[in-house]
């Protein structure tokens, strides 16, 4: 049996930000970080929202722990808000989704993404950092409620956040793909998600910002099929890595992703009938499944993004001396349960050395 909701309301396009007009906030609470507290942002859009009282809580840096989770559960029950609003990229809106599921009670949450990246905006996910690991946090009710769409918001953005959070985009739509709990709902989002990134991110990267609404929707969509599809090892391991390394989250999907496709071998089907739509060919489904896989190394390539762990600034020598370590937060992560094949410890040694690389 499948099953497929859409808890999330979508307003899109250019200004979308002054639907916080409608809102009908009385007492509200902009989660964000400094970089956004700094350039007035946050400031402006509580002013569109019009509430009679505002908070600001600018503390969040990416990859959010729990202990600033808990400050900001604290601030959200000293202040009582009726409602949140978080903006910034994956990691603004994971700590605002955690803040009011710890917090309880029934505030409303909206989301307004600043990257094209993590979907957050519309998945039941949070990923929380407690002692150098990534735990994600999953539940239906993390899912905020109104999810806002600006493109004129990406205008500033730099390209390295445009390839972290294209690889994102990717990667979520490759694995809610071949994802065990996939649905012919899911397959339509992430099908159309890979292709449009696929297609915009090279013009995004070069500065042409004209194009990153299509990468800004292709990421929500991307994020509504993987949170009802499931994901994999490759965000199993991203994961993992992120928690003990810090490299940014899209980076290390980047760096991931490529090697999986070879991994997930029983998924070819799946992976070649993308290829072809996305316009790689392939007259067999081998050959299919190479095309996507050289496709995604030469985007890798193009939006300057590194190869290998060892070219993001990580010690192949540190991997080695904690690769127990890597392997068991991975194989401990709830996205390992949804991927196409069954995980095992061999399986990730071998994507370990892959990605690994020389020091
Ligand atoms: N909840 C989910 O479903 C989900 C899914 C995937 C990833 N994630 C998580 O999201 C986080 C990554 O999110 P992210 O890639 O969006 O990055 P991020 O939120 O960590 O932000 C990275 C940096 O980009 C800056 N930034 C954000 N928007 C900007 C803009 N418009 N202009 C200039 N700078 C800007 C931020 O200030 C920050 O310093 C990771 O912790 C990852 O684990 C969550
Ligand atoms: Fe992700």
């Amino acid at each position: 049996m499948k099953e497929f909701s859409i808890g999330t309301k979508i307003v899109c396009g250019a200004g979308a930000v002054q639907t916080l007009r409608n809102v009908g906030a009385k007492k509200l609470m902009v989660v964000t970080d400094p970089f956004f507290a700094k350039n007035g942002l946050a400031q402006a859009v509580a002013d569109a929202a019009n509430a009679q009282q505002v908070k600001l809580f600018d503390r969040v840096q990416p990859d959010p722990t729990v202990e600033l989770v808990a400050e900001g559960t604290a601030a959200v029950r000293e202040f009582a808000p009726d409602m949140l609003v978080a903006l910034g990229g994956g990691s603004a809106m994971d700590c605002a989704k955690a803040m009011l599921h710890f917090a309880g009670g029934n505030v409303r949450l909206i989301a307004i993404p600043t990257t094209s990246g993590s979907g957050s905006e519309v998945t039941d996910f949070a990923i929380l950092t407690h002692n150098n690991v990534k735990h994600p946090l999953i539940d239906s009710r993390l899912r905020p409620e109104l999810a806002i769409l600006d493109a004129d918001l990406l205008t500033g953005l730099p390209p390295g956040l445009v390839a972290d959070g294209g690889f994102d985009v990717l990667s979520h739509a490759l694995e809610a793909l071949v994802a065990k709990n996939a649905s012919p709902f899911t397959d339509a989002l992430a099908k159309d998600a890979f292709c449009c990134a696929f297609e915009a991110l090279p013009a995004s990267f070069s500065g042409q910002t004209q194009v990153r609404g299509k990468v800004h929707i292709a990421a929500t969509m991307a994020g509504m099929a993987f949170t009802q599809a499931g994901l994999g090892v490759c965000h199993a391991m991203a994961h993992s890595l992120g928690g003990m390394f810090h490299v940014p989250h899209g980076r290390l999907n980047a760096i991931l992703l490529p090697a999986v496709i070879s991994l997930n071998g029983a998924a070819g089907e799946k992976y070649a009938a993308l290829a072809r739509t996305a316009g790689f060919g392939g007259s067999v489904d081998t050959i299919a499944v190479r095309n996507l896989k050289n496709a995604l190394v030469r985007l890798r390539r193009e939006l300057k993004l590194p190869e290998t762990l060892a070219q993001a600034g990580v010690e192949p020598r540190e991997v080695w001396r904690r690769a127990d370590e890597i392997l068991a937060a991975a194989l401990k992560d709830p996205c390992c349960q949804t991927n196409p094949v069954p995980v095992t410890e061999a399986m990730l040694r071998k994507l370990l050395e892959e990605v690994t690389g020389r020091g």
